[in-house]
């Protein structure tokens, strides 16, 4: 007789994509270690430092942090903080302990991290879901609409107070019909929002087919990398109903940061092939998209 498969195939895709997070949050407590950004939380997330990492990986996390922090303070400066941030795919990013009032959707269950740093006014109501006054953190497949929807309106998201929407490297992990939903959703239902989506751009070149290649090896599936061939692919946002739409690869947005931090992190490490750093930035972007049925000038946040 057969024997029984515990896992399918797609749960082995579904972990390798949860997986993701840790890189992401390896690579920042090591890049904060070296004094690229300040960031209190992330070490109690991942614990060790771990193995170096290359400068141009560093400056690349750097920018990344830097141009996400950037939009989210110039939204919550337009709301005068009257409003509610949703990060989207957030595995162990710390944004959230930085905020203080946020609404985190990950890939359930919760990982033992997360369990383990909940504070003791916060509520674990099962392997899926922690609330607390400040912020929640659901397990919703973001693939799974009508769950996640329910579990929002659960937590009591309020579609009219504006509200922020951040993906970071997460709906490249679905399909373009999925993140489309996703997206549509977001802007039918939110008439004052913004989102923030950072992911990969030009990814119709070799350095594209190698990040590829190297995340299907770890069975890791960009499901949507149609959507990042280009800058011109995040007008979606204008299809699924947002009012207007910006998008800059990570060079451009690299040389828009405040130059002096810039010269700091550039004396923190000494880079050899600034080709390399060049390269990385070129393949990244972020695109913020607003819709501003208040009036309270969303369209004006930029760099
Ligand atoms: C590369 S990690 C990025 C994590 C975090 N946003 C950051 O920047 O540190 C990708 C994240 O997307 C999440 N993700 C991908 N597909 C998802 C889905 N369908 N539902 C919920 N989360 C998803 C994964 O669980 C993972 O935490």
């Amino acid at each position: 007789m057969a024997s029984k498969q515990l896992f399918t195939d797609s749960d082995i895709a579904d972990e390798a994509v949860r997986a993701t997070c840790d890189d992401a949050s390896i690579c920042k407590r090591f890049a904060t270690s070296k004094g690229y950004w300040t960031d209190l939380y992330v070490q109690y997330f991942v614990r060790q430092v771990g193995e170096r990492k290359a400068p141009e990986i560093n400056r690349g996390y750097y920018g990344r942090v830097k141009g996400m922090n950037l939009l989210i303070d110039a939204f919550l400066k337009k709301t005068q903080c009257d409003c509610q941030v949703v990060n989207l795919g957030a595995g162990l990013d710390t944004t959230f302990w930085r905020l203080k009032t946020v609404i985190v959707i990950i890939l359930p269950p919760l990982s033992k991290p997360l369990i383990e740093t909940h504070s003791t006014d916060s509520l674990l109501l099962d392997c899926h879901s922690l609330d607390s006054d400040r912020y929640c953190i659901i397990g919703a497949d973001l693939r799974d609409f009508p769950t996640l929807e329910e579990k929002l309106k659960k937590f009591q998201i309020n579609p009219e107070l504006p509200t922020l929407f951040l993906s970071e490297c997460v709906l490249v992990y679905m399909t373009t019909e999925q993140s489309s939903k996703l997206v549509h959703w977001v802007a039918d239902t939110f008439p004052t929002a913004m989102f923030i989506n950072y992911e990969q751009v030009n990814m119709n070149d070799r350095f594209g087919e190698i990040m590829i290649e190297n995340l299907q090896r770890r069975q890791c599936n960009l499901a949507g990398v149609d959507l990042c061939q280009s800058l011109d692919s995040q007008e979606r946002f204008l299809s699924a109903g947002w009012k207007s739409v910006n998008a800059l690869d990570m060079m451009t947005v690299y040389s828009m940061l405040p130059q002096e931090d810039v010269a700091r992190i550039e004396r923190l490490e000494f880079l050899d092939e600034k080709e390399l750093l060049q390269q990385l930035l070129q393949h990244y972007c972020i695109c913020w998209a607003v819709k501003d049925k208040l009036n309270l000038g969303l369209s004006q946040i930029g760099f």
